[in-house]
């Protein structure tokens, strides 16, 4: 299974694709996670991109995609993905299409986990993961995803394996849902046949 998790900071992409990733033993890749690392291990990638993340900017685009080529190709190719934080534009969107449908690796299912800001902000608050859990980086990332990743929402929005969840709801009920609206996709494709 390859999927995709869509949500603003704070959705719970986190959370849910580490449930996921369980639960159908596919393999969890966080854009947000990597690039972290990328800024702890003090890389030549992770000087370049730290201003990006510690701001709330998305990183380009390039990097990105550099970034995610081969952990992704090889997470296909041995049971699946759940991709948390990618992508995060319509231009990466397309670009990770043209990259993967040609190697059987393009998305199979896109979950938007769709949560109230007033939550969102309330849980980065308490979490307080570094400098971008700040409130002034925190107000920045919304509105970067209201900017960027909306977007992308609208260019996915009626493809029969994009779907919506309530992820206000406690995070095992989150988990079931999406794994209750899995299986009808996968029903549905048996049916095609
Ligand atoms: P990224 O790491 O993706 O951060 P984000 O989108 O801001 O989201 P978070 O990781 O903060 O939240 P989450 O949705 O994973 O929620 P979580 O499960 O942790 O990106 C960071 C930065 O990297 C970006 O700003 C950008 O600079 C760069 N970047 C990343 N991807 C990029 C890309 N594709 N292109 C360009 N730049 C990119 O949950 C949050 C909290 O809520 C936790 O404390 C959790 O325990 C709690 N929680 C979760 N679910 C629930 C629930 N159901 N009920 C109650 N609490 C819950
Ligand atoms: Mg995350």
């Amino acid at each position: 299974m390859r999927l995709l998790l869509i949500g603003a900071p704070g959705a719970g992409k986190g959370t849910q694709a580490e449930l996921l990733a369980e639960r159908l033993g596919i393999t969890h890749i966080s854009s947000g996670d990597l690039l972290r690392q990328h800024v702890r291990d003090s890389t030549t990638l992770g000087q370049t991109i730290r201003s990006y993340v510690d701001q709330g900017d998305l990183v380009p685009d390039g990097v990105v995609m550099d970034m995610l080529r081969k952990p992704v190709v090889a997470a296909s190719e041995t049971g699946g993905y759940v991709l948390d934080g990618f992508p995060r534009t319509v231009d990466q969107a397309k670009a990770a299409f043209a990259v993967a449908e040609p190697l059987g690796a393009a998305v199979q299912a896109a979950v938007h986990l769709d949560v109230p800001t007033d939550e969102l902000v309330r849980r980065l608050l308490s979490r307080g993961r570094g400098s971008d859990d700040t409130e002034a980086v925190i107000e920045h990332r919304l509105q970067v995803y209201e900017e960027n990743t909306v977007p992308l929402l609208e260019y996915y929005a009626g493809r029969e394996w994009m779907f919506t969840v309530d992820g206000a709801q406690p995070a095992e009920v989150v988990h079931d849902d999406i794994v209750g609206r899995l299986r009808r996709l996968a029903a549905l494709a048996a049916e095609a046949w």
